[in-house]
């Protein structure tokens, strides 16, 4: 999938990752569906959405660059990542998604995902994450600057900010 594929599943104490499927995408809707704060980091919701998060790649971009990963725990679908390796350039990792089921958040488990992915990114020579974040999202904005992210003043866009974490500082 991405250089050096982990060993899945990975798991984080009581959490376990693992390459979503396309039969994980009812589940994954009905994780988004459940979401009171949808609207805030996502926009306007829609039933296609778990299908756009499987499909979802930039212009030009191979699927197997895609990292698309489900946190589950006790067998339930809780949580999601979906992050294109190597884009937009070889030594950056582009996050497109990462999500916590509304009863499971405030546990660590945000932290846990971002923190497994960026010491695999590390792992793998990355320099750098990204992430496009709505400027709505504020609580998603204070939770990535919480991890040491910062945000990107030369990139403009209306409706997204962009937020950085250089992985090469350690
Ligand atoms: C952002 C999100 C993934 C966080 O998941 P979570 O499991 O609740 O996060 P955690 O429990 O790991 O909390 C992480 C840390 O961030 C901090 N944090 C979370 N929200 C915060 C906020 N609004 N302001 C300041 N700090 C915040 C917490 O205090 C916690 O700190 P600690 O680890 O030192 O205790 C979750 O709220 C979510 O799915 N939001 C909607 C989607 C989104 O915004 N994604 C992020 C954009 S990439």
């Amino acid at each position: 999938m991405f250089g050096g594929d982990p060993v899945w599943p990975v798991d984080l104490g009581d959490l376990r990752l693992w390459p979503m499927e396309s039969e994980d995408g009812p589940l994954l809707q009905e994780l988004l569906d459940d979401l009171a704060d949808f609207r805030t980091p996502f926009g306007e919701p829609g039933r296609a959405d778990a299908v756009s998060t499987f499909v979802a790649l930039p212009q030009g971009v191979d699927y197997d660059a895609k990292l698309l990963v489900g946190v589950w725990r006790n067998g339930l679908l809780i949580g999601a990542l979906d992050c294109i390796v190597g884009y937009p350039d070889p030594a950056t990792w582009s996050v497109g998604l990462l999500v916590v089921a509304d009863r499971h958040r405030g546990n660590g488990v945000g932290s846990a995902v971002l923190g497994w992915l960026e010491r695999t990114a590390r792992d793998r020579g990355v320099r750098t994450l990204r992430a496009a974040i709505r400027r709505q999202n504020v609580d998603g904005q204070l939770f990535v600057e919480h991890h040491g992210w910062a945000r990107d003043l030369t990139a403009v866009d209306a409706e997204l900010g962009t937020w950085t974490k250089s992985l090469s500082a350690g």
